[in-house]
């Protein structure tokens, strides 16, 4: 990486100028600005003043700057414009100031995770007009950054300390596909109705380990997974899921949900995987017989006490339906050697199922 960076601050340098010895002054003023050679042996021409510099000691290659792990205080200036990724993560930033990535108008990552952030200025990301990845997770963020570029695609602000969405904080960004707010102090009523609907593109959001009670309202049909695991909801809201007709895995483990709602299932007519392991169920979820593409429940660690032989599938024998690779029962109260074998006739792998206590994790 040194050496690379190394040759192309030479030949870099040796087109912008003609050859030069330079003298030991030279070598003096190019350790000061810092280019991130070590190597100040080897003879190197100055730099001329508009040269973009490698911020000090930082790593700097190809557009990419990298300045993880340096205890930076602040975001450094001086970053060439031409930046397209900025590693800034395992820092002491507390701040971001409004003129702090200005002239980063090429700029598509940049990566903040684990700092001290909890103050982001209102403008300080509007000159990102390239940005796709914003990564900010592990801060002390207490509110989503305004002003986020609409080219983003992807948003990480797992670990913060937000407690509200509101319906502006995601205005515009019609290019976002993933969505990562885990770990946050969330709750149902932070999230206001709506502050999803711009988000028309998204695929993946994940809201885990928050104190969310119910399946937020108002996600984007374009959603394929949606990942509410570790929160506090009591039960699946058929309606929550309505019109989300790309949702191949819904993980809704460890939570506190005892109903499934009706219609649930047909609301989601191309679902895959449903999580509902360790919950306090009582029943299996209904409307799985009828499901054409679910191939994966896990229900274990639940309270199902009893398992009826149309639970799974359809009435009959010579049923189409896809097949299921993965059931798991286990650690529910249901005396498994009560469940009749035909309550499975439509699964062709009984490896897929995992029904006794004795499969326990
Ligand atoms: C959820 O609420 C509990 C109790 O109020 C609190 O102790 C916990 O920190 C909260 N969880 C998060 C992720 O904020
Ligand atoms: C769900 O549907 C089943 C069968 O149609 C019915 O017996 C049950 O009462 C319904 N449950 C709810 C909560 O509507």
């Amino acid at each position: 990486m040194k050496s690379a960076c190394l040759l192309l601050l030479l030949v870099s340098a040796c087109w912008a100028l003609p050859f030069r010895q330079s003298g030991f002054l030279d070598f003096m003023m190019e350790d000061e600005v810092g280019s991130g050679v070590p190597d100040a042996m080897a003879p190197m021409p100055p730099m001329p003043p508009d040269m973009p510099v490698c911020p000090f000691r930082c790593q700097c290659h190809l557009r990419v700057i990298q300045c993880s792990d340096l205890g930076l205080k602040s975001v450094p200036d001086k970053i060439p414009s031409d930046t397209t990724l900025l590693d800034l993560q395992n820092n002491k930033i507390t701040e971001i100031k409004e003129n702090d990535f200005k002239v980063l108008k090429g700029l598509h990552a940049l990566i903040l995770v684990n700092n001290k952030i909890s103050i982001i200025h209102a403008k300080a990301f509007m000159p990102l007009a390239k940005l796709q990845r914003l990564y900010l997770s592990k801060n002390q963020l207490k509110d989503m950054p305004n002003n986020m570029p609409k080219s983003l695609q992807e948003l990480r602000i797992h670990e913060n300390q937000i407690s509200k969405i509101k319906k502006a904080s995601f205005e515009g960004l019609l290019n976002v596909i993933v969505m990562e707010l885990g770990s946050n102090p969330l709750k149902s009523s932070g999230i206001d109705d709506g502050a999803f609907a711009d988000l028309r593109r998204v695929s993946y959001i994940r809201i885990a380990d928050t104190n969310l009670t119910e399946i937020p309202k108002g996600l984007p049909s374009s959603l394929s997974e949606l990942h509410l695991d570790s929160n506090k909801i009591t039960k699946v809201q058929a309606e929550r899921l309505l019109g989300l007709k790309h949702l191949a895995k819904l993980g809704l483990s460890d939570n506190e949900i005892s109903l499934v709602e009706n219609g649930t299932m047909a609301n989601v007519p191309h679902l895959r995987e449903l999580h509902l392991d360790n919950n306090v169920l009582t029943t299996v979820p209904p409307g799985l017989p009828d499901h054409k593409y679910i191939q994966v429940v896990y229900l274990h660690n639940n309270k199902i006490a009893t398992v009826g032989t149309e639970d799974f599938c359809p009435p009959g024998f010579n049923t189409k339906k896809a097949m299921y690779s993965g059931i798991s029962l286990f650690s529910n109260p249901v005396p498994y050697w009560e469940v009749q074998p035909i309550t499975f006739r439509c699964v062709f792998d009984r490896s897929a199922i995992q029904l006794g206590n004795y499969r326990k994790k």
